[in-house]
């Protein structure tokens, strides 16, 4: 059955080359017109099949294709999980499907002894055993496998298993059968690190953690850390030491938490914007601090993991994936593979607010990229109560339109503030998304005109007079109020995400976008439809507004286990055209149309058939009547 499958290109799973040891190549009778499914179409059993059926079980009906002779006319089904290049359903790590078709494989070999008769090396005799039993050829090898090459292959007898990588290069060499090989890929954000633990022969994720990335000690956001490198000697190599241990941290917790050993881990993969890409991987990022922002390699890289100081398989290596632009970095990339615009026929706007806001706008035709500065206002910093989004934070608000009394929900409980149970002591500070909505619901009110300013409003003590302006008192105990700076900071955010899509939108000739996707931890968590009152983004049919989770995490998780995912991402990455906001003139002029609420010219077509927008002259006459 194997050679057949060989023969005609079927894509059958093996690693031990069926010799009836890893199971991998199991198959199915079927049937097809003219063909019914019968068992006898096969030769009986082996006894290589009930050997491997007495140590694990092979399931109804599956017979080892390496171990099955064609005796009849016969329709063989491959079930998924015997494919090569196979779809894994993967809904916890956020994803409906991976492909899987990792650069690192395993294959088992039976080696030659050496014989004074031909005296050739021992790794010449493991390359011809690879050649002829795997057809690979001119294969290089690792320092590292060199060195245990005797000793393992002496210890296993002359049957090794070995990981070559990218069909090309040994990379690690282990005594008589193995089939464990692992990956680990890593979202590295600015404030925190995720990352999942994958089997690279099945795909299955089986371990996924976070934690903070250090590196916050050293400035909140990306700017003050590029600063901090400017003006300390030796800060670059503080913020690398720091990121790169944080990373081995959680390979150390990732393992434990499988159970498995650091040194299975084979290939790594990492994402993060420009400034994170440049750091984890030890390179200045010095010049990304000013225009014209120029990275040391927009290049994917291919960097050994010992060098990066990870303590996984010698022979590991950690693929970086591409970087689009200056600001737009491999993050960008993994969102842009695992979101796919480049496969789509109609136009998506792909946004990953951070403190810059990363967008993508495109489809399969044509891709333009653009940053804008945002600045840290979306993550709660120059807020008068702003929080990062932890335990304590309000996420959640909603304003009577009447009363104008508001009820929040806070990260951590269940509880609206008006429901019983609700422990207001808790409440912190307020997040991003809390921010946004309040700010949204606030206009929706009338309460914020749409220039932003905050209107008195006679007879509500919700509304109060602060020096010159008004504050709303969103909480009193304890005191949280939005001030008008920070509705301020909130427009100048939103002003500057809305002005760099309006900018790719004339770059593309479009004044409408399909779809627009949010990215990135915050743009997960706010609700598109405040998101689009607001007018971060622009109008759009709410339907198709969502949150896209962590797609740039997501894409690392594509290219630790797909060559295929690699090869995209590295080709599109190319053909990105990228629009630099800092020297387009048109940039300012969205910006300031952007900065009311939704927005100073566009009516917001979409959005005023599902929200009941405030006239735009009645906002401006309370404006008037305020001075
Ligand atoms: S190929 Fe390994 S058991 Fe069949």
């Amino acid at each position: 059955m194997l050679d057949a499958a060989r023969a005609l290109g079927v894509d059958l799973d093996s690693v031990c080359g069926g010799r009836g040891i890893c199971g991998r190549c199991q198959v199915t009778v079927g049937s097809r017109p003219g063909i019914e499914a019968r068992a006898s179409r096969l030769s009986p059993p082996a006894a290589t099949e009930t050997d491997y059926h007495a140590r694990r079980p092979l399931g109804e009906g599956r017979r080892l294709g390496c171990a099955a002779l064609i005796v009849d006319d016969v329709a063989i089904d491959v079930p998924a999980d015997s494919q090569v290049h196979r779809q894994v359903v993967r809904k916890r790590a956020g994803v409906d499907a991976l492909p899987v078709d990792p650069v690192v494989r395993l294959h088992y070999i039976e080696v030659i002894e050496p014989d004074l008769a031909s005296p050739t090396g021992d790794l010449e005799r493991v390359q011809e055993a690879l050649s002829e039993q795997w057809q690979l050829r001119g294969l290089s090898v690792l320092p590292y496998v060199l060195q245990r090459l005797q000793t393992t292959l002496r210890k296993g007898e002359w049957k090794v298993t070995v990981a070559v990588r990218d069909e090309a290069e040994i990379i690690g060499i282990w005594p008589g059968f193995r089939d464990l090989a692992l990956g680990a890929a890593f979202d590295v954000g600015s404030t925190t690190i995720a990352g999942h633990l994958c089997d690279l022969l099945t795909g299955a994720v089986l371990a996924s953690s976070g934690r903070m990335n250090p590196q916050i000690g050293f400035g909140e956001d990306l700017m003050s850390r590029v600063s901090y490198v400017m003006m300390n000697e030796g800060g670059a190599e503080r913020l690398t030491g720091v990121v790169r241990s944080a990373i081995d941290d959680l390979v150390g917790e990732l393992v434990e938490a499988a159970g498995v050993e650091r040194t299975d881990i084979l290939e790594l993969t990492v994402v993060g914007n420009p400034i994170m890409h440049h750091l984890v991987l030890g390179l200045d990022p010095r010049e990304l601090g000013t225009a014209p922002f120029a990275l040391v390699t927009t290049s994917a890289l291919h960097t050994p993991a010992a060098s990066l100081g990870l303590s996984v398989h010698p022979g590991a290596r950690v693929y970086t994936l591409p970087c689009i632009a200056g600001h737009v970095g491999a993050d960008a990339a993994g969102a842009v593979l695992s979101e796919g615009p480049h496969r789509r026929d109609d136009l998506q706007l792909l946004v990953d607010v951070g403190t810059n806001a990363e967008l993508v706008l495109g489809n399969r035709d044509r891709l333009l990229a653009a940053s804008s500065p945002t600045g840290p206002a979306f993550e709660g910093a120059q807020i008068s109560s702003g929080q990062r989004a932890a335990p304590g934070a309000i996420e959640r608000v909603r304003v009577d339109k009447e009363t104008l009394e508001p009820r929040f929900q806070i990260i951590g409980q269940e509880q609206w503030s008006d429901e019983q149970g609700f422990d207001p002591s808790v409440v912190t500070g307020i997040c991003g998304s809390g921010i946004i909505e309040v700010i949204a619901e606030l206009f929706l009110a009338g309460v914020i005109a749409a220039d932003g300013t905050i209107v008195e409003r006679p007879g509500s003590d919700r509304v109060v007079a602060r020096e010159r302006t008004f504050s709303y008192v969103l909480s009193e105990e304890p005191p949280i109020e939005i001030t008008q700076n920070d509705v301020r900071a909130i427009q100048l955010a939103k002003a500057a995400l809305h002005a760099g899509a309006r900018l790719l939108m004339d770059h593309y000739g479009v004044d409408q976008v399909d779809q627009i996707r949010l990215a990135g931890a915050f743009g997960s968590h706010i609700d598109p439809m405040y998101a689009m009152v607001l007018g971060m983004i622009p109008d759009c049919d709410l339907a198709r507004v969502s949150a896209a989770g962590n797609a740039a995490g997501v894409g690392a998780m594509m290219a630790l286990l797909s060559g295929v995912a690699r090869r995209e991402i590295e080709g599109v990455a190319l053909r990105v055209e990228k629009i630099e906001t800092a020297v387009e003139p048109r940039f300012q002029e969205h910006f300031v149309a952007a900065m009311a609420i939704p927005h100073k010219t566009d009516p917001y077509v979409e959005l005023a058939k599902v929200v009941d927008l405030p006239a735009r002259a009645e906002s401006l006459e309370r404006r008037r009547r305020k001075r």
